[in-house]
């Protein structure tokens, strides 16, 4: 038999009911006790709950003094974190997912975001139909969202305004901070229709918001910079975070865009993180970068995040937006011109040009904030490589550098040996390389690993993933192994079984290592010996990649007593693509014992394996 409600549930029901309908209601409500408010509160729907915050009967909402007693018009009582707790439960409710990865203070205002969010998804969804004409913000909200808002009781009236698209960006436009992705595809899909405003109408669509972070994808064509620069202008005191995705811009645009982001109010822009990738620049080749980019690029000292990746970029962009950036002193703390075509674009940097301060790092024009500069995939090349040593001269304090995917072979790497012994002597914090897929040879990594070995801290990450190097470098890498490295990445560089056995003879003391990737090197059962030397004596791993190593299924016991006797950190194993039998590993239920570790496995047999380990 069902259970008859209580009293008190069929009054809070009436009371949740009579909020729909109007505020005649407010007031009484305020009235109620503390206990009744707070369960009221945590029943309500997002429509009314929002309606009672906002017309709370005083500004102080923040105030946590309660009085109990139910009498007294107005009183201070503080229900804020209640609220809260509303918020978040209904967030909760319809975004279970995301609940965990959001760090917030202020559940009100992301609720009200990912509405808005989930509003304009729709929307962009129905105005890339064909049969699409008319304005974006005319367009009908679906039941669904309504309801989920707690529209139930009215949406028979559909032509209310609140059906519309327009009503929600006015009435919670305020709440859009982070995160609100405005896709621009749907109107290149429908700019041809004359009757489609949008995005012009944008800025009046999201009249009171204050983004902090815009995302703009697929801003393609000159009628879409108007209503964009608008909506900038709007929001160029709160922005800090402003990323373009596959659009195509010409340098008139971006000298609107750049322009937009300084007003009278805010005459430096306060731009943290500025990213244009996935687009194409008009015009290939620029005799000068457009003003308000250089602008953008030299004022201001917010400036902390450049990414130019996948731009099909060519030198003399590099180039000159590498020498504002250096002119300006700039104050970058991350570069990353990734994935475009380079080549040449430090051909300026060579022994004359830094004659004058030969081998003191920073002096000069400099980028004394860089920490990360990434230049993988960039057709760069040996002559490149020389450039690039007397550039990073400029960067007394890069951490990381990433020149993987680049063909700039021994003799590159062995150009940038005396910025690196310079960078040790000097105590830089020089930290993390990367010169996968470089096109090295043995000799070239034995010289690089033996500069880096010379030094008492050399680098915490390396990686010389993808070049082939065969066996003959395992003596010196296990000499490397031994200074302070924590993550080292040699997949696929055909070290074979004598390398896994030079490799393993070389660890005679305990490694601080936490990751080691050793995929792809046909290694066989020598890589389980050398696992079984390697893990006891590494209290620190955390992560193994010993993928695709045609380890045979007598294999299986080594690894056995390997993990046994490893240490208790490890928290991954990957031996995916191996001929082990797991059934034996797993079978040895003490492995599992910490609960941590994940062991990996496929069925697949090493033949198989969907990649091309040959050199
Ligand atoms: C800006 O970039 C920094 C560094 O990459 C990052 O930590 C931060 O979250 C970014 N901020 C935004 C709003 O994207
Ligand atoms: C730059 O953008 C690319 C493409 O979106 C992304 O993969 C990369 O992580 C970004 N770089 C930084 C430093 O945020
Ligand atoms: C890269 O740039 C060079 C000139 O700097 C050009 O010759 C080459 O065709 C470009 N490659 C691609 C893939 O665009
Ligand atoms: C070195 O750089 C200077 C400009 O910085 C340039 O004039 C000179 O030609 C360069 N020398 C070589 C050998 O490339
Ligand atoms: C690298 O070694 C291979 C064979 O070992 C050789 O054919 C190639 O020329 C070498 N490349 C360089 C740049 O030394
Ligand atoms: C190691 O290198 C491979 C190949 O370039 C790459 O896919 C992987 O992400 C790298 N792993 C680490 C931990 O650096
Ligand atoms: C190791 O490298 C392989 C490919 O070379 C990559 O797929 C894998 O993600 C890497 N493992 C780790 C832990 O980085």
């Amino acid at each position: 038999m069902r259970e008859a409600p209580s009293l008190i549930s069929l009054c809070l029901e009436a009371v949740k009911n009579e909020l729909f309908r109007g505020d005649d209601i407010l007031s009484v409500v305020y009235d109620l006790p503390s206990y009744l408010f707070d369960i009221l509160v945590l029943q309500l729907p997002p429509l009314p709950l929002q309606k009672l915050q906002m017309a709370m009967p005083f500004t102080d909402r923040d105030d946590h003094e309660y009085d109990d007693d139910g009498g007294g018009n107005g009183r201070k009582r503080g229900r804020f974190c209640n609220f809260d707790k509303a918020w978040k439960n209904l967030f909760e409710l319809h975004w279970p997912y995301l609940v965990d990865d959001i760090q917030t203070v202020d559940w009100h205002q992301k609720y009200w975001e990912a509405h808005l969010q989930k509003c304009l998804d729709e929307a962009a969804e129905i105005a890339l139909l064909p049969s699409f004409s008319g304005c974006l913000g005319e367009i009908k909200i679906s039941e669904t969202i309504l309801k989920d808002i707690g529209y139930e009781g009215c949406i028979k009236f559909s032509t209310c305004d609140y059906s519309k698209l327009s009503y929600h960006c006015q009435e919670y436009g305020q709440y859009a901070r982070y995160g609100l992705v405005l896709n621009f595809e749907c109107c290149h899909a429908v700019e041809f229709r004359s009757t489609v405003l949008f995005p012009v109408p944008l800025d009046n669509l999201l009249r009171d918001s204050k983004f902090e972070s815009l995302d703009l994808w697929w801003i393609r064509s000159e009628e879409h910079i108007g209503g964009l620069c608008k909506l900038l202008s709007q929001n160029s005191e709160s922005l800090t975070s402003l990323k373009f995705i596959h659009c195509k811009l010409s340098s008139a645009s971006v000298e609107k865009i750049c322009s937009s982001l300084l007003t009278n109010i805010v005459p430096t822009h306060r731009i943290q993180n500025f990213s244009v990738t996935s687009t194409s620049f008009l015009e290939t080749n620029l005799v000068s970068l457009p003003r308000g980019l250089v602008s953008l690029l030299s004022s201001g000292r917010s400036l902390c995040s450049l990414n130019f990746s996948c731009d099909y970029l060519c030198r003399n962009f590099a180039k000159m937006v590498f020498d504002t950036l250096c002119d300006a002193s700039s104050g970058l703390s991350i570069l990353d011109l990734s994935e475009n075509n380079i080549t040449g674009w430090l051909s300026d940097f060579n022994q004359t040009s830094s004659n004058n301060h030969p081998t003191s790092l920073g002096l000069g024009k400099s980028l004394r904030s860089l920490r990360v500069l990434n230049i993988r995939g960039n057709n760069l090349d040996k002559d490149d490589a020389v450039g690039l040593r007397y550039a990073l001269v400029h960067m007394p304090n890069l951490e990381v550098l990433d020149i993987s995917d680049n063909p700039i072979e021994d003799d590159g790497i062995r150009s940038l040996l005396p910025y690196f012994v310079e960078a040790f002597e000097a105590c830089s914090p020089f930290a993390k390389l990367y010169v996968e897929s470089c096109d090295l040879n043995a000799s070239g990594v034995i010289e690089l690993l033996n500069t880096l070995s010379s030094f008492k801290r050399p680098l915490e990450s390396l990686s010389i993933a993808d070049n082939f190097l065969g066996s003959k470098v395992a003596a010196v890498l296990g000499k490397f192994l031994s200074t302070s490295i924590q993550v080292l990445n040699i997949s696929g560089i055909g070290l074979s079984s004598s390398g896994f056995e030079d490799l393993q003879q070389s660890i005679t003391k305990e490694v601080k290592l936490i990751g080691i990737n050793i995929s792809r090197n046909r290694g066989g059962i020598a890589t389980a010996n050398f696992l079984s030397t390697l893990l006891p004596r590494a209290p620190e791993l955390v992560f193994v990649n010993a993928e695709y190593n045609f380890m045979p299924v007598e294999s299986s016991r080594i690894m056995c007593s390997a993990l046994k006797a490893a240490k208790g950190n490890l928290e991954l194993l990957d031996l995916t693509g191996n001929n082990l039998d797991s059934q034996t590993i797993l079978g040895l239920a003490e492995i599992q014992r910490n609960g941590k570790l994940a062991l990996i496995f496929s069925s697949l047999p090493a033949a198989d394996a969907p990649y091309d380990d040959d050199p």
